[in-house]
């Protein structure tokens, strides 16, 4: 195992991602958690929560944020392995799209038909 940062060991584009989606999630997180946690109980009701997934831009948050957590999460992970020196990287690569685009659509199905 090395200690060096994802940039040596990833495909470039998939690196550039990394730190694309991490850029996001500052900006994400920050929103969700000043919505959740500085403007009391009432933002958080499951009533608002529907009321606010009406709005369009609320929706294309929430999925914006889902691709860029579960990318983030899924290729830091494929980075860790690939660390820890796997020898089929292929398989590998194949496991983490198909685990990956299950998880963006799971999350963004949910978003639709949360009732
Ligand atoms: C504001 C939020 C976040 C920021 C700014 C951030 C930033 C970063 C950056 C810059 C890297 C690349 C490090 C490198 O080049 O070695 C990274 C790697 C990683 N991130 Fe995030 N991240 C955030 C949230 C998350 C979340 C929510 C998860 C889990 C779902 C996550 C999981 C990972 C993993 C597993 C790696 C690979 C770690 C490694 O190689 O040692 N991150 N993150």
């Amino acid at each position: 195992m090395q200690n060096k940062s994802l940039k040596s060991k990833m495909e470039p584009l998939a690196w550039l991602f990394q730190i694309i989606t991490a850029i996001f999630l500052v900006f994400f997180l920050s929103v969700h958690l000043i919505i959740v946690h500085a403007y009391g109980i009432n933002n958080i009701l499951f009533q608002q929560i529907l009321l606010r997934l009406q709005n369009p831009w609320w929706m294309a948050f929430y999925i914006a944020f889902v691709v860029s957590v579960v990318y983030h999460g899924i290729n830091g992970l494929r980075g860790i392995i690939i660390d820890i020196g796997i020898k089929k990287k292929k398989a590998l690569n194949s496991i983490f799209w198909i685990i990956t685009i299950i998880l963006i659509g799971y999350g963004i199905w949910l978003l639709f038909n949360i009732r």
